[in-house]
């Protein structure tokens, strides 16, 4: 029988978003319904709702999630009813030419439910990332769902499923951070400080955290920053060199999505060094850079799409990492709402003065 829910929706471009009833039809073949217990707020979600990603409005918002699969469709044997899993979206097809080279984690055609959810009025909803989970029960494709160990909690499980694994898969996965290295990372939101304590977790011996705002440079310490930068008071490109030995740092990660932060980094790195672009730009945002510095530089210039990460693969370790002690997820907690509350939590974000709300149903 299709559920009658609550999600939240954002009806038009800059409007406050609403909570709303939602139908949410049977799982149909290769799809599976998944009751959310918890679900991030991230920095995309607001982008969504300001139009910034496209015009597809009405958007079910929320895709950093974790939860119980409900029921499944037709066809269905990678998950079942009761399996607790984080939601992902990028489930890889296993057939584009990304996945055949062996390079999954690039996927060129990942899938979401063909089915929609839908307003009371029949209007199709679009779900942020393919997910929507911002809501009591969602739908989506059954590869967006992987099974994780249950002694995580929901609120710390779900950071995985968006802003957290970008971070970590930006240093460990895309820039490739490994022992002795030194990291700078520019924007220490949670996809940033997730970067940060992503390239401890590597073995990253200097880790230069940058932001404009002193709050976040403290809790970028906390994560594993071994020195801070507020670009306010100086110019990080000078900052990071002076702390690299004049050189610059071998892996810098801009976690802003800005021209003038991926100018920064693009600078701030070390000759044949790597930039990570995990900030997301939005279409108007151009960047000019003479290319004889592109040259003469060498190194890599990469975007990571979340973290580069291979879900069946990095969620479950990254989970027992946690419960090992080895990962602080509940560190980027820095409350529990409930789902009347996001458009609060986007002002607190806005304000900076959270890394995570995080809904909890
Ligand atoms: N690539 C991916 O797969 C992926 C996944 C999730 C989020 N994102 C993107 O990552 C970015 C960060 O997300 P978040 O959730 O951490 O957002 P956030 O708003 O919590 O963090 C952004 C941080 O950047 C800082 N900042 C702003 N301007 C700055 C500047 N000029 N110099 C230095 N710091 C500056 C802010 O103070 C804040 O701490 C967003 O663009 C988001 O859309 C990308
Ligand atoms: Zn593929
Ligand atoms: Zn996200």
């Amino acid at each position: 029988m299709p559920y009658t829910v609550q999600g939240v929706v954002a009806r038009a471009k800059g409007e406050p978003v609403s909570l709303e009833t939602i139908h949410v039809p049977d799982p149909g073949p290769g799809e599976a319904v998944v009751n959310v217990q918890a679900c991030g707020v991230c920095h995309t979600d607001l982008h969504y709702r300001e139009g910034g990603i496209n015009d597809e409005f009405p958007f079910l918002l929320g895709h950093e999630a974790a939860g119980v699969v409900e029921a499944v469709g037709e066809g269905v044997t990678e998950v079942a009813p009761g399996d607790y899993v984080i939601l992902n979206w990028r489930a890889v097809c296993g057939e584009c030419r990304a996945c055949r080279r062996g390079r999954p984690w690039y996927c060129f055609n990942t899938h979401n439910a063909t089915q929609r959810m839908t307003l009371e009025d029949g209007t199709p909803l679009t779900p942020a990332l393919g997910i929507g989970a911002f809501i009591e029960k969602t739908l989506v494709a059954a590869g967006q769902c992987t099974k994780v160990d249950r002694q995580a909690p929901a609120t710390a499980a779900g950071l995985l499923g968006c802003g957290v694994m970008a971070g970590i898969g930006a240093a460990i996965n895309t820039g490739a951070v490994t022992r002795g290295d030194s990291v700078a990372v520019i924007g220490c939101g949670g996809v940033g400080d997730a970067a940060v304590h992503g390239a401890r977790l590597a073995g990253a011996t200097k880790i230069i955290a940058v932001d404009v705002d002193d709050r976040k440079l403290g809790w970028a310490k906390e994560f594993g920053a071994t020195h801070t930068i507020n670009s306010r008071d100086a110019d990080p490109v000078e900052a990071i060199r002076e702390l690299t030995g004049g050189n610059g740092a071998d892996v810098v990660i801009e976690a802003v999505g800005r021209p003038e932060t991926y100018r920064q980094a693009f600078y701030a790195r070390d000759l044949a060094g790597t930039v990570v672009l995990v900030g997301v730009p939005t279409p108007e945002m151009t960047v000019e850079l003479p290319l004889l510095d592109v040259f003469g530089r060498g190194g890599a210039l990469k975007s990571s799409w979340y973290g580069d990460c291979l879900p069946s693969r990095d969620f479950p370790m990254l989970i027992d990492l946690y419960l090992q002690g080895r990962l602080d997820l509940d560190r980027f907690v820095s409350e529990t709402i409930g789902l009347g509350d996001v458009e609060e939590a986007f002002a607190k974000m806005h304000r900076g003065e959270v890394l995570r709300s995080v809904v909890v149903l």
